[in-house]
C-alpha cells in the first residue's frame, strides 16, 4: 500500500452515464489485478470527503483507465493522489472455462478489468445486468463477451444454462443493502442448482473505504464461525458459503 500520484491525460465518454479517465500512473501500479482497487483524491484542493473508490478497466506499463460515473467532474491535466493497491486479487480457479458475472442494481463496474483479462485467457464470459443494472449502456464492451438484460423477476433465457454452465459467478449489487441482494441472489442459484459449492458463487462487497488499510474497522463483514475479515484487505471478492446470509 502506498501512495502516488496520477495524471489525468485524456477523458472519453463511453455512454450515457459514464466516462473514462486515461491516467498516467507509477509504474508500480502496472501489477494491478481484476478485483483490486484504488481510492483517489484530487491534490490540488482539500476536501472534506473520503476519497473516491476507483476500479481500474485496463493497466499497462505507465497507463490505466478508469470509469467512473458521468456526474463526477474532472479535467484533463488534474493530478489525483491514488492510494493503493487495495484488496486482492478474484480468486479465479485454476481450470477455468466459463465465468458468469452478475450486476444486480449497480453498474458492473467492479467487473469490467475482470472481462478483458478472462477474454484474453481463452475464457467464455457473460454479463448478466439484474434491476438497474440493465440501464447500463454496454455498446463499449467487447462483442466476444456475451450479455444477458434479465427481466425483473430475475429471469432470462436459458437462465438454468447460464448458470450451470459457469465455473464461478462473480455478483456485484448496489451498496445500500449488499447483504439483502446477495441474500436474493443466493436463493436464486440455490433455485437453480442442487448445490452452491466453496470457490463457486462469490460476492463483490463495495462498501465505503474510509481508510483502505485496515486500521478502521468500516469494512467489516461477518463470516460463518464467528470470524470477520475487513473488505479492503481480505475482499473485495468473498465466497458467498462463508457469507451467513439467511
Ligand atoms: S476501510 Fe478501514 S478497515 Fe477497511
Amino acid at each position: 500500500m502506498k501512495e502516488t500520484q496520477a495524471i489525468i491525460e485524456r477523458i472519453s465518454r463511453v455512454n450515457t452515464g459514464f466516462q473514462r479517465l486515461h491516467l498516467a500512473v507509477d509504474e508500480s501500479l502496472s501489477q494491478i489485478k481484476p478485483g483490486q482497487s484504488l481510492l483517489a483524491r484530487p491534490v490540488e484542493a482539500w476536501n472534506p470527503y473520503l476519497r473516491e473508490h476507483w476500479w481500474p478497466v485496463t493497466v499497462s506499463a505507465a497507463n490505466m483507465i478508469v470509469e467512473r460515473p458521468i456526474e463526477s467532474r474532472y479535467e484533463p491535466g488534474q493530478v489525483v493522489s491514488l492510494l493503493g493497491v487495495i484488496g486482492q486479487p478474484y480468486r479465479y480457479r485454476r481450470t477455468l472455462r466459463n465465468v458468469l458475472l452478475l450486476s444486480f442494481d449497480t453498474p458492473p463496474t467492479a467487473l469490467l478489468m475482470s472481462i478483458g483479462w478472462l477474454l484474453g485467457n481463452r475464457v467464455s464470459v457473460t454479463l448478466v445486468l439484474l434491476g438497474s443494472a440493465r440501464q447500463y449502456d454496454t455498446a463499449h464492451l467487447p462483442p466476444e463477451l456475451e450479455i444477458i438484460h434479465g427481466e425483473d423477476d430475475f429471469s432470462w433465457p436459458d437462465r438454468v444454462m447460464t448458470v450451470g454452465w459457469a465455473d464461478q459467478v462473480f455478483v456485484t449489487v448496489a451498496p445500500d443493502d449488499e447483504l439483502g441482494r446477495f441474500a436474493k441472489v443466493w436463493t436464486l442459484f440455490k433455485e437453480l442448482r442442487a448445490d452452491i459449492p466453496s470457490n463457486y458463487l462469490f460476492g463483490v462487497f463495495q462498501p465505503e473505504l474510509p481508510c483502505g488499510v485496515g486500521a478502521c474497522q468500516a469494512c467489516l463483514v461477518g463470516l460463518r464461525g464467528n470470524t470477520v475479515r475487513t473488505i479492503c484487505q481480505d475482499g473485495p471478492a468473498i465466497d458467498l458459503t462463508q457469507v451467513p446470509l439467511l
